[in-house]
């Protein structure tokens, strides 16, 4: 099957810069893009910051016609209501965001987030339009006590899921936990891996044409020095960057792993 999923570099801000922070760093990575030629169609760009800037990042984006995507870090599973805190999908889809993640790591384990609530954000998102980008992954203590590295990713991905109809727009990141912030990447091979198995679960759960269009990101301490190995895997198709997508050079260089291909 011939498949053409275009590579996205998406920036998780995490809970980093205030709003005017975020659009003088949107404006320098756009310059910096352009700097360098930068052909979105072959590489999609998208930042994931913090509530408070999605509405500065929209107005930046839009006035500077800037081909630069964005999404929020986490929504709501309900749509509106007494749920002090909580950002409806509704409110982020009217910001123009594309994408949304879902169950990232910190989210599991800082607020105890379920495979159940995970499901029903995913479904939030895609009610509302927007694109889930589903975090799944393994600990290291899941990874040392099990056969398969890919079991805990994929037990994630069938439960969040279990709803989603075939052909539906998404993007899984995998993220093992014992390499988020912590410097230690996975190699190639491991992240191939999983992200294989990951897509051999897509086709069991949406079929093979599903499984072949989704894209599937590696995210964990990825820095300009590892993303060309890690791109040249077959099954993975952009990253999830977290502490680099704070730096314009590095996130413009893991952007343009074309060019440092081979090193
Ligand atoms: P990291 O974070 O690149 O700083 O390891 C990745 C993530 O948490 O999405």
């Amino acid at each position: 099957m011939v498949t053409t999923r275009t590579p996205l570099m998406a920036g998780n801000w995490k809970m980093n810069f205030n709003h005017l922070q975020a659009i003088a760093f949107v404006q320098k990575l756009a310059w910096t893009l352009k700097d360098a030629k930068h052909e979105y169609e072959q590489v999609e760009v998208a930042v994931f910051p913090p509530f408070t800037d999605l509405r500065s990042v929209q107005t930046i984006v839009q006035a500077d016609k800037l081909d630069i995507e964005y999404g929020a870090q986490d929504l709501s599973e309900h749509d509106s209501g007494a749920y002090t805190g909580d950002i409806s999908g509704e409110f982020i889809a009217q910001l123009g965001a594309r994408y949304v993640l879902v169950g990232h790591s910190e989210r599991r384990t800082i607020h105890g987030e379920s495979d159940e609530v995970c499901k029903a954000k995913v479904d939030a998102a895609i009610r509302h339009g927007l694109v889930p980008v589903l975090c799944v992954g393994e600990s290291l203590e899941e990874r040392e006590s099990s056969d398969n590295p890919a079991d805990v990713s994929i037990a994630q991905l069938k439960a969040a899921l279990a709803d989603v109809k075939p052909g539906t727009d998404i993007v899984i990141a995998y993220e093992p936990v014992w390499a988020i912030g912590t410097g230690k990447v996975a190699t190639a091979e491991q992240a191939q891996e999983v992200c294989a198995a990951i897509r051999g679960a897509l086709g069991e759960l949406l079929g093979e044409e599903s499984a072949a269009q989704t894209r599937i990101l590696y995210g964990g301490s990825v820095k300009p020095a590892n993303v060309a190995s890690i791109m040249r895997e077959p099954d993975i198709d952009g990253a999830l960057v977290g502490g680099a997508s704070l730096s314009i050079d590095d996130f413009a260089s893991i952007i343009r792993y074309h060019s440092h291909v081979g090193t």
